[in-house]
């Protein structure tokens, strides 16, 4: 053998050598960065119940399931859901089970405004919030608390909801009485939950509330007033309640991790990429502010192809462009899944005009991908890693905090699909920290079961299961529960910890 060979073979051995070590590492436990945090998230409508209690008055989702319940899979709704106005005791027991630094939860506008105005503070509503905001800190559980997180008032949806310029202002007072009622208490505000579902899939389309289906023209409107919205409400913490409060305010955009088919398609998948994700992002976030270039000039062009006088995609003032950059403490990101994208030759036809239309993209999923119970969320843990890496790259690096994340499963406690979700989406996390993505915290959805929109109680991301069939809507932890409460106790990841599911305790010393 030449030295040559012998060299070569020699750094190959090393390499082997050096990839099984970081196999080993990554067998065994890997550590979360220190002052890492983890929490579980839900959303007022999907868990509290209790729709026209003590004052409270009707929002989209009341209104929809309850005029047009064929919409929902299983015709379900929210009305007692999982019954948390009641067992929100019940709810901090176990966020003290898992160990979580913080919870996640939304405000019904709706029962803190039963008008939708600030001209009547519902007293209840307050109490309800502070009850579970009081009873989480006496166990030193921090309160995130979303402001919007879908269940619109139904009266301001009457009079056009985020399709009214006037939201700005309706929103921005309800942020007001929110700051002012809870933010002694509260370090986290999260403004807005996932924009892009709001107006897309429920102004341009019809899988969300308030089903609206104004395909390319509401859901660019929609998206203009949400997030100047969103800026107005930063702009009024920042200045009236943060030098006393002390707090973080940001929004939270959901995003899918968009792959090129083959290397062809790379510009389609930035497309897609721009006009998912950079919609909401872009403005907030890159240097330069405002909706990105390639979707106001496809957007612009198109709508000129099709007659209309100016673009589909209203423009923001000067202004607004700068009040909305830099106007978040955080990048809150959701993130579920991934999918395969190429430019769409005429083999899907979508409706014109509409933000498909305008992007021109088809995504799909092979079906040798893992599946979960929910259409279009297979198990893509990679995905999540280039997200992550995207973002970095695209926004300079900015702070992350995870703030959905999760499995759709069937009903069952021996949840295994879950566990192995969460381990996947985990290490791809751990892997983009440790290639430099500045992620701060973790939230996993959801602490249990609950109203999943249109497809009601059909499919479950709960660490812990709720029983439907009982009044008191039972929790029982699943396996999942108890794997991520290790993590959380050993703020460590270790793929092959079998947990022993007998007895879920509290470890008081915490
Ligand atoms: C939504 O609108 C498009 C036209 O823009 C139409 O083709 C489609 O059938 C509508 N969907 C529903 C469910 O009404």
């Amino acid at each position: 053998m030449t030295n040559v060979r012998l060299l070569i073979l020699l750094v190959a051995l090393i390499t082997i050598s050096e990839c099984k070590k970081l196999e080993e590492v990554k067998q065994t436990a890997r550590k979360f960065p220190d002052g890492f945090l983890f929490g579980t998230a839900t959303a007022s409508y999907q868990v509290e119940g209790a729709w026209n209690v003590d004052g409270k008055s009707e929002s989209i989702w009341d209104y929809l399931t309850h005029t047009n319940p064929e919409a929902v899979k299983d015709m379900s709704n929210g009305d007692i859901a999982d019954n948390s106005y009641y067992q929100y005791k019940r709810d901090v027991e176990m966020m003290r089970e898992l160990g979580l630094d913080y919870y996640r939860f939304s405000l019904s506008w709706p029962r803190i405004l039963p008008t939708s105005f600030p001209d009547y503070i519902n007293p209840a509503g307050i109490e309800y919030y502070n009850n579970l905001i009081d009873e989480m800190l006496k166990y030193n559980i921090q309160p995130m608390v979303t402001l919007f997180h879908w269940d619109m008032p139904q009266k301001l949806q009457e009079m056009g909801g985020w399709n009214n310029p006037h939201i700005v202002d309706w929103y921005t007072d309800f942020a007001k009485v929110a700051f002012e009622m809870f933010g002694d208490r509260v370090k986290y505000w999260i403004t807005m939950n996932e924009p892009y579902e709001i107006c897309h899939h429920g102004y341009g389309n019809v899988n969300l509330a308030p089903m609206l289906n104004l395909t390319g023209v509401a859901e660019y409107l929609c998206a203009k007033n949400l997030l100047v919205a969103h800026a107005k409400a930063y702009h009024l913490y920042d200045k009236m309640y943060r030098p006393s409060q002390k707090g973080k305010l940001f929004i939270t955009i959901q995003s899918p991790w968009f792959e090129p088919e083959n290397e062809g398609e790379t510009e389609t998948a930035r497309d897609i990429m721009q006009f998912d994700l950079g919609q909401f992002a872009h403005p907030i976030f890159s240097k330069n502010g405002d909706f990105p270039e390639v979707m106001k000039d496809k957007v612009a062009a198109k709508s000129k192809a099709q007659g209309y006088q100016r673009s589909r995609l209203p423009e923001f003032t000067a202004e607004e462009i700068e009040m909305l950059r830099g106007s978040s403490d955080f990048f809150g990101l959701n993130h579920y899944s991934t999918h395969l994208v190429h430019r769409n030759n005429g083999d899907t036809v979508y409706a014109q005009p509409s933000n498909y239309d305008d992007m021109n993209v088809v995504t799909y999923q092979p079906s040798d991908w893992v599946a979960s119970a929910t259409d279009r969320n297979k198990v893509v843990p990679w995905g999540f890693y280039k997200l992550l890496m995207w973002i970095k790259e695209e926004y300079d690096n900015p702070p992350v905090i995870i703030t959905e994340n999760g499995y759709s499963s069937l009903p069952g406690l021996d949840d295994i699909g879950r566990v192995d979700y969460y381990r996947g989406y985990l290490n791809a996390m751990l892997d983009a920290i440790e290639d430099g993505v500045d992620v701060r915290a973790y939230t996993a959805w959801s602490l249990m079961d609950n109203f999943e929109w249109l497809q009601g109680y059909t499919v479950r991301f709960g660490l812990y299961e709720v029983d439907y069939e009982d009044p008191e809507r039972k929790r029982t932890p699943r396996k999942s529960a108890f794997v991520f409460k290790e993590m959380v106790r050993t703020r460590s990841l270790d793929n092959n910890y079998e947990p022993d599911t007998t007895e879920m305790t509290i470890d008081e010393d915490k």
